[in-house]
């Protein structure tokens, strides 16, 4: 579904990725784990076209979209859902939520299956977004995505910030995903968390792939897990 070749992204002149390749398939979760600062953040830019590759190509579902609008890459079906959760404080739940709508040609979500998945949602639609404590931020950002028919969707560290409890919910709501046919690549700190509910894993050390293969093999592996992440 998402194919990214030899991604080469640039902050102006500083590089950020040198020839970083994954792939993601549909009802796939892809982890993508790595220390502060070794792309992972600028990997889901580059996708969406925000921070698009300078060199190297993305496809998603055989489109190149390497450098697309990034308009035109949501409504192709990628949502994402950024580390600072990017909710209008200003506005209620329900106004942040109908700003994800949109048609693509992937199966929308309605408000009835986002409140079947969370339903504590319901009863903040009329909440003011800048009173919510961080796991709801999280809900809305998430319900916000799936409004928007997507078939993959980007995670940047979801579980940050959130108590344990909440941390299990977003790894329960990354199956949900998986089992709705949805393919997630998510960027998280809580490894072992993660491992156990994704298919792949892919570690970027300093702009590169330095690791690729299956989430449950890293999962069991202590000594390679801890060599390239430190836990
Ligand atoms: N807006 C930016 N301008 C310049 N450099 C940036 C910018 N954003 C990130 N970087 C640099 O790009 C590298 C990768 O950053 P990032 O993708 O945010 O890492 P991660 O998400 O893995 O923590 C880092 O060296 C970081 O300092
Ligand atoms: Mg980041």
């Amino acid at each position: 579904m998402l194919e990214v070749e030899h991604a080469e992204t640039y902050y102006g002149e500083t590089q950020a990725l040198f020839g970083a390749s994954i792939a993601v398939r549909r009802g796939e979760a892809v982890a993508l784990l790595g220390p502060n600062g070794a792309g992972k953040t600028t990997m889901l830019r580059s996708i969406l076209g925000l921070t698009p590759a300078r060199r190297g190509a993305i496809r998603f579902g055989g489109r190149d979209i390497t450098t697309a609008a990034t308009s035109d890459i949501a409504r192709a079906g990628i949502a994402w859902v950024p580390d600072d959760r990017r909710i209008f404080p200003s506005l209620k739940v329900k106004t942040n939520l109908a700003l994800g709508k949109k048609r693509t040609a992937f199966r929308s979500w309605t408000e009835k299956q986002v409140f079947e998945l969370f339903p504590a949602l319901e009863y903040l639609l009329d909440r003011e977004s800048e009173n919510l404590s961080g796991g709801e931020m999280q809900m809305v950002a998430i319900g916000r995505a799936l409004l928007g028919g997507p078939g993959l969707v980007l995670l940047d560290e979801p579980s940050q910030g959130l108590a344990p409890k909440l941390v299990q919910d977003v790894m329960k709501t990354i199956t949900r995903l998986k089992n709705e046919n949805i393919g997630v690549l998510v960027v998280e700190q809580n490894i072992r968390s993660v491992l156990a509910v994704s298919d792949r894993v892919y570690v970027i050390h300093q702009g590169r792939v330095v690791h690729e293969g299956s989430a449950s093999a890293l999962l069991a592996d202590d000594v390679t897990r801890t060599k390239l992440l430190g836990t």
